[in-house]
């Protein structure tokens, strides 16, 4: 059965609102995400900075979280916006745990920048040759 079109503005739309809410005092950077999931949902996570800067999370990344906590493991798509004046990719933290629940999904980046072209990329442009769970050896039972 064929899956309705990505609306991508609304995906867009849901990552930047949620940016408004992103805790970034440290770097003044913020980031919004949002994903869609296999059954059409979306969930949005911005970045959450902290004094000690090593614990700071990435919008993508309190996104997926958000997705598996409300019981969705398939990523369709995602948007990512920031305000900077080029459109920014994941990091390669986000972009291996954004394979952990996607095949080769389209990413959308976007700035909220007067002016900014967004641009298109996917998740195998962005990183080719992932590291995937079905590379370890098999293992029975578990992980429930
Ligand atoms: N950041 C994200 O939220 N997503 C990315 O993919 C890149 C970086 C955040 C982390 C930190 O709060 C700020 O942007 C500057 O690195």
């Amino acid at each position: 059965m064929n899956r309705p079109a990505i609306d991508w503005d609304a995906l867009v739309d849901a990552a930047k609102e949620v940016r408004g809410n992103a805790y970034a005092p440290y770097s003044s950077f913020g980031v919004g995400a949002a994903v869609l999931t296999g059954s059409g949902r979306i969930f949005t996570g911005c970045n959450v900075e902290n004094a000690s800067f090593g614990l700071c999370i990435c919008a993508e990344r309190v996104a997926i979280g958000s997705m598996i906590a409300n019981g969705e493991r398939e990523i369709r798509a995602i948007a990512v916006v920031t305000g900077a004046p080029t459109p920014t990719p994941p990091c390669g933290m986000c972009r291996q745990v954004l394979a952990e629940f996607a095949q080769d999904v389209p990413v959308y980046l976007a700035s909220t920048t007067p002016g900014t072209m967004a641009r298109a990329t996917s998740l195998s442009k962005l990183l080719p040759d992932a590291f995937r769970g079905d590379m370890l050896p098999a293992r029975d039972g578990g992980g429930s």
